[in-house]
Formats: structure tokens, C-alpha cells, sequence
């Protein structure tokens, strides 16, 4: 016999062998055991191939071809007995009652929006229902922006070091003096004039940042800003734009506009919704919301300053508008009966589960 028809003959005898060995494996162990035994770099096959060399060139392809043959033969059937060994060990489970398949199944933990991201997307919806567009600005500033176009004056005890974050380094050009936090979302005004032409319509949301930590302050909150300009915008149409949204917001409570001060706008207001916890109640004293006075500060308002729109080359003759202010985590608090603005930030899921 020559040597090639002798080791296709082993291959074939092979085959049969590991038939018969694999009908007689019993566990896991003991097939991969046998699986090593023929494929294995010491197993049967490599010892038939080993043969190879010495086989007339014209047979090696041949016995090439079978000895994959028999490589994926084996392959196949070694998969196919652990799956059954699987099946049979799953069968044996149920069959003792080791799982009960009355028991619920395990949900999906499902999670859901931070509430104030759920605040700012409904204070954004109400507005963007009332024709109003969204526009973002920076979180670096530079003082022009924060300050100085808004008609805060050098020496206003805003730009104090005691309430903004300055940065060090000079990374928005000498001129512009050493860049900073933005401690209000009122920027975001000034960008918006400067690269659009009136009439202006928009809401500013986002991250603003104070030297400031306590119960109802933390260095970091947010803020929406709003701001209207136009021919003919009057102080009417912001107190009517404020209500609208305020009673879209909170329902149908009480709101009063009240003389205040910003430099940037001329005349201001403070808006005060009524206090939910004390409203009808005698003894308003006792009210910790509202200190017993009855109304919660919600806003910050009133018409734009004629030195705001001539910075931004705006004719103050021609055009008027408001703007107003408010902060998302104070909007939320009240809403949803929060009382400590660090629980926005503690990540605590008892907390975060609530909403
Ligand atoms: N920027 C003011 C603040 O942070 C709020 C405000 C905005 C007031 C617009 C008037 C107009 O308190």
C-alpha cells in the first residue's frame, strides 16, 4: 500500500473512532478532553499530518482536504453535545423545581430626565409655543459681555471678586481683560443683538456661576433668560408675556410686578408669585416659604436699558424691549416642593427617583 492511501485510510479510521468515542462522553469535562485528544497540537490529526511530507506532491491536496473534513466534523459534533449537555442540564433544573417560573420577571431599570432638565424643557416649551427661538452663549466670558455692554459700571459691586470666578490665564486676547464665570445668562443678550437684526424674540437657558454656597445657593445653577426687541415693545406686553407664562407654569396663582433695579434695564421689576404653602391662611407669619410675606421672588425684569442697545449699535430711538431672568432650580423648587437646592447635585437616587 502506498503511504498516501495509507494515511487517508487513518483519517478515515479516525472518524470512526471519534464516533464512537464521543457517544460514550458523559459531561463537559470529558468532551473537551476528547475534542483535545483529536485537534490538539498533539492530538491525532496533527499526527496524521505530519505524515504530509512524505506523501507524492499529487496526494497532499487530497489528504489536505480531508483532514479539514474530518477537523470540521469533529468541530460540529463537539458544539452540537454541549449544547445537548446544556439542554439536559436546564431540563434537570426545571424538572426539580429549581426554577420557578411563577416568579415575576426582573424589570428593566428604567431611568429618567434630572428634574431640572425636566424644568428647563418645559420652561423651553412654553416659550417656544409663545414664537420665542432658543440661543445658548458661552460659559466663559469675557467682562465686556457679563458687564460692561450691560451697563454694569467698573466699579458695580457685582463684578466684586466675592461673587465672580475669574480665570487665570489670558486665553481670550490681552485686551479683554482676564476672562471669567458668567454670573448671569444676560450675555447671552448682548451676542444675540450683535449678530441678529431686530426684531429679536429669544430665550437663553444655561449653567451660571456665583461665588455662593448655602441652603438656597450653590456656585453653580441655572438660569433662562428672555428677551424681546422690537418697534413698539412696551412694558404691557412683558407684564402680559410674564402672567402667560407663570400661569402655564405654576397654574392659576397670584402674581405682582415690584419696582427693582438692574442696570441693564430701565424701569425694573421683581416678579412675586403668591405663596402656595400660606395663601387663605391667617397666621402668614408662620410660613417658611415665604417668610410670611405672602409672595415668592420668581423673576427678574424690565425694559432695555437705551445704553444696553446702543452698545450692540442698535437705535434706541427707533426700538424698544424687555428682557427678564429667571432661575431654573428656584422654578423647580417651588414647583415640585424641594426645599434644599444641593439635592439637585447629590445624585442621590432616593431623591432623583421622586421625579
Ligand atoms: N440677570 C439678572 C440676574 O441674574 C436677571 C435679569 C435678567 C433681570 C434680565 C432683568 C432682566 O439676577
Amino acid at each position: 500500500m502506498e503511504v498516501g492511501d495509507d494515511l487517508l485510510g487513518r483519517v478515515k479510521i479516525l472518524e470512526n473512532r471519534f464516533h464512537g468515542e464521543i457517544s460514550q462522553v458523559a459531561n463537559d469535562q470529558e468532551l473537551l478532553r476528547l475534542k483535545a485528544c483529536y485537534l490538539g497540537k498533539q492530538g491525532h490529526l496533527a499526527e496524521v499530518l505530519r505524515g504530509l511530507g512524505q506523501m507524492p506532491s499529487e496526494q497532499r491536496p487530497l489528504l489536505g482536504q480531508e483532514a479539514n473534513r474530518l477537523k470540521q466534523v469533529i468541530d460540529h459534533s463537539c458544539r452540537d453535545t454541549l449544547k445537548r449537555f446544556e439542554d439536559e442540564k436546564k431540563q434537570k433544573k426545571l424538572a426539580q423545581g429549581v426554577v420557578d417560573l411563577t416568579l415575576p420577571g426582573r424589570s428593566a431599570v428604567l431611568g429618567s430626565a434630572h428634574p431640572l432638565r425636566q424644568t428647563m424643557e418645559e420652561v423651553e416649551d412654553i416659550f417656544l409655543h409663545l414664537g420665542f427661538s432658543i440661543f445658548e452663549g458661552p460659559d466663559v466670558e469675557q467682562d465686556y459681555y457679563n458687564f460692561a455692554a450691560l451697563n454694569i459700571s467698573a466699579n458695580h459691586p457685582a463684578r466684586d471678586m466675592q461673587d465672580t470666578f475669574y480665570i487665570d490665564g489670558d486665553f481670550l486676547g490681552g485686551h479683554v481683560g482676564p476672562p471669567l464665570l458668567r454670573t448671569h445668562t444676560s450675555p447671552v443678550q448682548i451676542h444675540v443683538m450683535e449678530s441678529h437684526k431686530p426684531p429679536i424674540r429669544m430665550i437663553a437657558p444655561g449653567a451660571v456661576y456665583r461665588r455662593d454656597s448655602d441652603i438656597t445657593h450653590t456656585p453653580m445653577f441655572h438660569q433662562v433668560e428672555g428677551l424681546v426687541v422690537d418697534q413698539e415693545v412696551r412694558f404691557s406686553d412683558l407684564q402680559g408675556i410674564v402672567a402667560l407664562f407663570l400661569r402655564k407654569f405654576f397654574g392659576k396663582r397670584g402674581v405682582r410686578f415690584r419696582p427693582s433695579y438692574f442696570p441693564f434695564t430701565e424701569p425694573s421689576a421683581e416678579v412675586d408669585l403668591a405663596c402656595a404653602a400660606c395663601e387663605g391662611k391667617k397666621d402668614k407669619s408662620a410660613c417658611r416659604l415665604c417668610s410670611g410675606t405672602g409672595w415668592l421672588e420668581v423673576m427678574g425684569c424690565g425694559m432695555v436699558h437705551p445704553n444696553v442697545l446702543r452698545h450692540v449699535k442698535y437705535n434706541p430711538e427707533k426700538l424698544t424691549g424687555f428682557a427678564f431672568g429667571m432661575g431654573i432650580e428656584r422654578m423647580a423648587m417651588l414647583r415640585l416642593g424641594i426645599p434644599d437646592i444641593r439635592l439637585f447635585y447629590e445624585n442621590d437616587l432616593r431623591f432623583l427617583r421622586q421625579f
